[in-house]
């Protein structure tokens, strides 16, 4: 399915998004969620992020990368790049970044205690560092990364949220084994963020997998919707999802399952100055 490039095809994605309802102040999931957005502007923690993540683009160190994406072979296949390159293209930026501190501030001050957070493809540890700084003390964090090398250095980015109370892991090797891992062990999760695959049917089969790990209320993250027409095919199956809140923040969605109310079926969108 062809990838979104150039300004024509954002441009058709941006007439369309603009077409959708807008979710109002009686949702209170979302308010709940957009309050904790515009918090999250003037914060400390959001600001340091942001500058480590400015100096990420800056960082000419070389990286190696295991790409399990798809058409590689099934042991992966091995990219020579630097940080700088993975910063840039790989990696959530502050718009993103935002909404992923939003979610997870939001959702440790509404269940009232720490989060079980699972991030699918950590790349250089942002998106997992953003979701970290949201989440209460006490907070675990478990990251999936195919690439040794990533996970590694996720590992060391992200330290400094234990010496805050929270515990964090990075588990790395292809999802066939790590995610397989995961849903047959004990563990639930409250906030869940795919960044793996962009690949519609591989989303699909992620989110079937995820089914009895998710928390009842969990928030789920999915980044890249519009990254082509067929991963924004899936992102409609998966908000269509009977007991699902879908909210389109134009380049991610946030899905919130376990909603038993009906009126909460299709998705809506977020106000323009919201969008991640
Ligand atoms: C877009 S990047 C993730 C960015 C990160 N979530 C963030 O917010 O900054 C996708 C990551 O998923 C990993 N990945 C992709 N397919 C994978 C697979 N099948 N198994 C394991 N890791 C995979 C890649 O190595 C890459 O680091």
């Amino acid at each position: 399915m062809k990838r979104t490039t150039g300004a024509l095809d954002w441009s058709r994605w941006l007439w369309a998004w603009l077409q959708l309802p807008k979710v109002t102040k009686a949702d209170g999931g979302f308010s709940g969620m957009a309050g904790a957005w515009s918090a999250t502007s003037g914060d400390a923690a959001f600001a340091k992020v942001g500058r480590l993540e400015q100096s990420l683009r800056r960082d000419m160190r070389p990286m190696k990368q295991r790409d399990f994406g798809v058409g590689c072979p099934q042991e992966g296949r091995l990219r020579e790049c630097r940080v700088a390159d993975l910063a840039r293209s790989a990696s959530s930026d502050v718009r993103k970044g935002q909404w992923l501190m939003a979610a997870t501030r939001y959702q440790s001050a509404h269940l009232e205690r720490p989060l079980r957070i699972l991030e699918l493809g950590t790349c250089l540890g942002s998106g997992g560092d953003y979701l970290l700084s949201g989440g209460a003390e006490g907070t675990h964090y478990l990251g999936l990364e195919g690439s040794e090398e990533l996970a590694q250095f996720t590992e060391k980015r992200l330290a400094r949220h234990q010496e805050e109370g929270k515990e964090v892991r990075v588990a790395p090797g292809p999802f066939a084994d790590t995610l397989s891992d995961v849903v047959s062990g004990p563990s639930v999760f409250d906030t869940v963020f795919l960044d793996g695959c962009h690949e519609g049917d591989a989303l699909r089969a992620q989110w079937e997998a995820l089914q009895s790990v998710v928390a009842g209320g969990a928030l789920v993250v999915v980044d890249d919707i519009r990254w082509s027409g067929d991963m924004h095919a899936a992102w409609l199956d998966l908000s269509e999802q009977p007991g699902v809140a879908a909210y389109d923040l134009f380049r991610m969605g946030i899905l919130v399952v376990g909603q038993n109310n009906t009126a909460y079926r299709g998705v809506r969108r977020t106000g323009w100055s919201q969008r991640a």
